[in-house]
């Protein structure tokens, strides 16, 4: 028999059904709720609520479990690189070779930025922050690249567009911010060596592609590449939902992402490190600070809405830590103070009543320092990792038969009727 709960409500009995997914997860289904009782859900945060169906990604918050259509992330990260993953979360499949070929050919052919774009660029005041660039310059691509004929051609080629592009743009910011020369993608380079490239390579000194670092940042992409329905991916979904541009829909997923709750958190983690590295390295300050409901200070990079175990991520990401900065033969005093601070708030009561351990972001900023990028392009560095997973939702999104638009409902709780008093009257 099919699940179904029932609701007693003023006297009446409903039965609503269950859904069941392929992990075992269980929702009720409310879609015909208010038809059939009148009522609607209350859920700020929408912590226990479901927005949709997805083959996507699987996570286990209280295990600390991460799956790509699948496959555990930790095996990604060791195996695949990011194009691969980008692959395999847009198609539900891992490439063949030729499949796998196929797509960096268009990654390269599709890398160019419109020239005219640097114009953009160089109109910004210099001190704007990368994310507000970024999220402006998305929006800006669906000027330079119009609708196209058939819904597949813009949906392939739109996303091959922004998946390649994105990176020449986080690069072209880079360097101009600088006042340097942009660098052009190279098409004898792969994806992430491009990128490395494009932001470090001056006329005076090539810059020598290390395969360790490539390979760090292929993993620190795949790390970041999909993550079920967070904030950001949400807000991409939503915004999709009223049938815009994929251009706009993603824009709006990078606006989410900036937040210092969400992906601006691994800015905000560097910051924090770096204030306590001023405090003479007191971390014990800082989770006095967490702790104090007085005080609005959260440890950055520490918590998680879904995570109640160890993110999987920020393990790999702690490893990596070691890797590159032994590679390029640096110590990052941030690094220890970091590991300090876990381990004094692992052990601290507050942090385990409330099941708080380090998410994603608390080690990323570590790695990006060593490689040479500048803090306020940390974020930047995850919308082009999470562009793959949020591509992949909005196509789930559009591919559902049954996807219509967002318009969640409300609770009303201002002032009853009243008439309008003439001003004279007040
Ligand atoms: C990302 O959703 C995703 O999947 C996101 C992400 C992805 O890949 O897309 O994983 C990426 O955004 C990771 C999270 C990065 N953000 C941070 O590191 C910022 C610091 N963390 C917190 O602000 C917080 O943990 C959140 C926002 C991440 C989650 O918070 P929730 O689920 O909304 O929980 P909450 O804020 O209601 O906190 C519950 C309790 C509160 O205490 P009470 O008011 O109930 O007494 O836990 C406390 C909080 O004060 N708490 C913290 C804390 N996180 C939660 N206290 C101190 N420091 C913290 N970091």
């Amino acid at each position: 028999m099919k699940d179904k709960v029932k609701l007693i409500f003023e006297g009446k009995t409903y039965e609503l059904p269950i859904v069941t997914g392929s992990e075992g997860e269980k929702a009720i289904d409310i879609s015909n709720l208010r038809q059939k009782t009148g009522l609607i859900t209350l859920d700020p945060g929408y912590a226990n609520t479901g927005s949709c169906t997805s083959s996507i990604t699987f996570m286990d918050g209280e295990k600390g479990i991460l799956r790509y259509r699948g496959i555990p992330v930790k095996q990604l990260a060791e195996h695949s690189s990011f194009i691969e993953t980008v692959y395999l979360l847009i198609n539900g499949v891992l490439p063949a070779k030729e499949e796998l070929n196929n797509m960096s050919v268009l990654f390269n052919d599709n890398s160019l930025v419109h020239e005219d774009m640097q114009i953009f660029y160089q109109n910004f005041p210099r001190a704007s922050h990368p994310m507000g660039i970024l999220s402006s310059m998305v929006n800006a691509l669906r000027s330079f690249y119009p609708e196209l004929e058939t819904i597949e051609e813009e949906i392939n080629i739109t996303v091959t567009r922004l998946l390649s592009k994105v990176r020449t743009m986080a690069a072209m910011s880079y360097k101009i911010s600088r006042g340097h020369k942009v660098v052009y993608p190279r098409p004898d380079l792969k994806y992430s060596a491009n990128f490395l490239n494009m932001m470090f390579d001056t006329p005076v000194r090539p810059y020598p592609i290390d395969e360790d670092l490539v390979k760090a940042l292929d993993v620190f992409w795949i790390l970041h590449a999909d993550h079920e329905q967070n904030c950001s991916t949400s807000a991409v979904r939503l915004v999709g939902s009223g049938r815009v541009n994929l251009y706009a829909a993603i824009s709006a997923g990078i606006a989410a992402l900036w937040g210092p709750l969400h992906g601006g958190a691994n800015q905000a983690v560097i910051e924090m490190l770096t204030d306590i590295q001023n405090d003479g390295g007191n971390y014990r300050r800082a989770i006095e600070r967490a702790k104090d409901k007085n005080d609005s200070f959260r440890l950055m990079g520490f918590g998680h809405r879904v995570y109640k175990a160890y993110d999987p991520r920020a393990k790999i990401m702690k490893k990596m830590c070691d890797k590159v900065l032994a590679k390029l033969k640096i110590s990052d005093p941030l690094l220890d103070i970091a590991k300090e601070l876990e381990e004094a708030a692992l052990k601290d009561d507050y942090f385990i009543e409330y099941n708080l351990y380090p998410n994603i972001d608390f080690y990323s900023g570590i790695v990006l320092r060593a490689m040479g990028i500048p803090t306020n392009m940390f974020t930047v560095m995850f919308a082009i990792g999470r562009l793959p997973g949020w591509i992949a939702q909005w196509k789930e999104s559009v591919d559902d038969p049954k996807w219509k638009l967002g318009r969640p409902r409300q609770i009303y709780t201002g002032p009853i009727k009243t008439d309008y008093i003439p001003i004279e009257q007040r």
